[in-house]
């Protein structure tokens, strides 16, 4: 069974905005999209690039070390030098918590 915690509130996350939770040993980068929220490991699979420090184009964000793109929706690379996707993590909504599964 799954298991959720609460990393924040709606209002704390605007659209275009993203914050990052240490959830147990991983850092999180949580993205509000157009009012959707999104969770991928705040850690660039090229070399190591803080993914929530980059640059957020509609669903793509930047690294901001060397430029690779990840859709923050499924984690797959849009754009290298990175090859490999970053992992995702669920997230829902209850009441005004923004709520990303545990893994
Ligand atoms: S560390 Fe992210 S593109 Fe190089």
């Amino acid at each position: 069974m799954s298991e959720f915690v609460t990393v924040g509130t709606t209002d704390e996350l605007q659209p275009g905005e993203n914050f990052v939770v240490e959830i147990g040993s991983q850092w999180v980068a949580v993205f509000n999209v157009d009012g959707q929220f999104y969770a991928i490991r705040d850690v660039c699979t090229h070399d190591d690039g803080p993914l929530a420090d980059g640059t957020l184009f509609g669903c793509e964000i930047e690294c901001p070390r060397h430029g690779a793109r990840f859709d923050v929706r499924t984690g797959e690379v849009t754009a290298p030098p990175a090859l490999l996707p970053v992992p995702t993590y669920k997230v829902r909504i209850e009441g005004d918590e923004i709520q990303v599964e545990v893994k």
